[in-house]
């Protein structure tokens, strides 16, 4: 079998425009990542550690959705340094052990991608029927579907008199998966860059790639339920035009073409109608994992954090693997959310400690592990047209102009407050936020137990407390994790400290009985 890398693996997402600009233009991009790999993980204890690099989109594209609206599939965006930075940065990382996923948008293209500009030259055109055309009246749209960031998902095309679907912009139209040419042309796509060494794919909108063969109007919403954030704005439920029972037929064709190459991997975007539709998008032949964006919904409340894991345990397919995520480039990051005056940091810790010590894959952030919050961005500066600039501004390197990101006077966004956080000041500072994380990860690399053991959660914890046990062959560690802003008292068994999140505590230290867990404090133990 091939091997399961991404079952270990700790990924890091990187938003290629804001991680570090190697050429001054103001704009990060793939060779500013390049330099910087030796942070990421340079085999030894000074780097943070991680194993695997998921980039945000780096095609061709005018930018309307900062690269998901993709106009080349197999080209790398100029700003990011083209296919001859692709190559160094894949180069550079296999050297350091580091694998790279690429963001794949197979749901929809930019407008400006020729086969949409061919599309949209005259219905009789080959390509017509690569995308969602209806016929019908300028004022009377197909049906009630509207977009993911507001009004109508249908755009009226005036040259040839009929509407095409496009779920989120109208410069994103939606390409058409009943079509076989569609998914040839796009598992043409994924062979491209596997060719080209990226170690497999985060794909985008996977559950909106097929759409209602009827295009049924969508229901109202009427029940709320976890992350349908975007309904509840939009008052509308995505019975038909998401997670239909046909998108996994398409998922299959996109696994047998990843399977053609041995150990890569997809991870999926997907925001399915229930628990059980998420389980089917798991199963063997399909996608290896998915994310759940649970925790990115969740109060700061321990039991909240219990519930969502042991919801997902419940319903995940036996033999697959969860994936667990704190921030990413759609949602304020989570050191903003949880802010709380001086606990945050504490939280922060806490926070960083279960994403590490659960039964999972964890998906980090870039930024977090400097602890780096969101920026506010007033409106009229905004770049995204939905306003989520404040989680995607560049990293925070240093207190130099340009914060270490860039020498250009004018970054493409803002820059945080780089005095205040940045990874200079945190490198050599054993109780920093960024060695913390580097320990944390450490602490689970040494650990069978927390790489690849069973988890077991505690029901009978402390109030606040979210508290489990983790097992593999031989090995054993708990994880404690206490929410409150006082400290609580809790029974564990005896076990060497592993990683505490309060620096008072000494790790290696022989723990046992009755302890005292400090406020918001996250403590991992070898319990043997
Ligand atoms: C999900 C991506 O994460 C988001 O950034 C993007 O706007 C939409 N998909 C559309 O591609
Ligand atoms: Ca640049």
């Amino acid at each position: 079998m091939a091997s399961q890398w991404w079952r270990s693996a700790v990924f890091y997402q990187i938003y290629p425009r804001s991680f570090a600009d190697s050429n001054g233009d103001g704009i990060g991009d793939l060779d500013g990542i390049t330099e910087h790999l030796d942070y990421l993980n340079d085999g030894t204890d000074r780097s943070l550690g991680i194993d695997a690099i998921w980039l945000s989109p780096i095609n061709p594209s005018p930018l309307n959705d900062w690269g998901y609206d993709v106009s080349d599939y197999c080209d790398v965006h100029p700003d990011l340094g083209g296919l001859p930075a692709f190559d160094r940065l894949i180069r550079e990382a296999r050297r350091r052990g580091i694998r790279v996923i690429l963001d794949l948008v197979p749901n929809h293209t930019s407008d400006r991608h020729r086969w949409f500009q061919q599309s949209q030259s005259s219905r009789s055109n080959p390509r017509r029927d690569w995308y969602i055309w209806k016929a019908g009246a300028p004022d009377n749209p197909p049906n009630n579907w509207v977009s993911i960031f507001g009004g109508p998902a249908w755009k009226w095309h005036e040259a040839t008199g009929e509407w095409y679907l496009h779920l989120f912009l109208e410069q994103q139209p939606d390409l058409n998966y009943r079509n076989p040419e569609v998914i040839a042309a796009m598992h043409d796509v994924i062979r491209f860059w596997l060719d080209r060494g990226a170690a497999g794919y985060r794909v985008d909108v996977i559950h909106g790639m097929i759409k209602d063969a009827q295009f049924r109007d969508n229901p109202p919403l009427v029940k709320v339920e976890w992350g349908s954030q975007t309904d509840v704005a939009l008052k509308q439920r995505h019975l038909y035009d998401f997670d239909q029972p046909e998108v996994h037929e398409i998922i299959r064709g996109f696994r047998r073409v990843i399977d053609e190459y041995g150990d890569r991997m997809m991870v999926g975007e997907v925001w399915p109608h229930s628990n059980e539709s998420l389980a089917l998008y798991l199963r063997p032949d399909e996608l290896q994992q998915a994310f759940n964006f649970r925790f990115l919904f969740c109060p700061w409340k321990a039991e909240r954090f219990r519930a969502q894991v042991a919801e997902i345990e419940r319903i995940l397919p036996t033999g697959s693997w969860p994936t667990w995520t704190l921030s990413n480039h759609d949602f304020p990051r989570h050191i903003t959310r949880y802010q709380s005056g001086p606990a945050t940091e504490a939280r922060a810790r806490l926070a960083a400690v279960m994403l590490l010590g659960l039964r999972g894959t964890p998906f980090l952030y870039y930024g977090e592990e400097i602890g780096m919050p969101d920026v506010e961005i007033s409106r009229e500066r905004w770049r995204d047209p939905v306003g989520r600039d404040g989680c995607r501004t560049p990293m925070q390197w240093s207190n130099e102009p340009g914060g270490g990101f860039t020498s250009s006077r004018s970054p493409w966004l803002p820059l945080g407050n780089c005095a205040a956080v940045n990874v200079a000041r945190q490198s050599d500072d054993p109780y920093s936020m960024l060695s913390f994380y580097r320990r944390a990860i450490r602490a689970r690399r040494a650990s069978p137990a927390l790489t690849a053991g069973t988890i077991r959660v505690v029901d009978d914890a402390p109030a606040d407390c979210f508290v489990f046990a983790r097992e593999a062959a031989g090995s054993h560690a708990m994880v404690a994790l206490n929410f409150a802003d006082e400290p609580r008292g809790i029974e564990l068994p005896s076990g060497k400290i592993l990683l505490s999140s309060d620096f008072g505590r000494e790790p290696g230290r022989i723990a046992s009985g009755k302890m005292r867990l400090a406020p918001n404090e996250a403590l991992v133990l070898d319990s043997g």
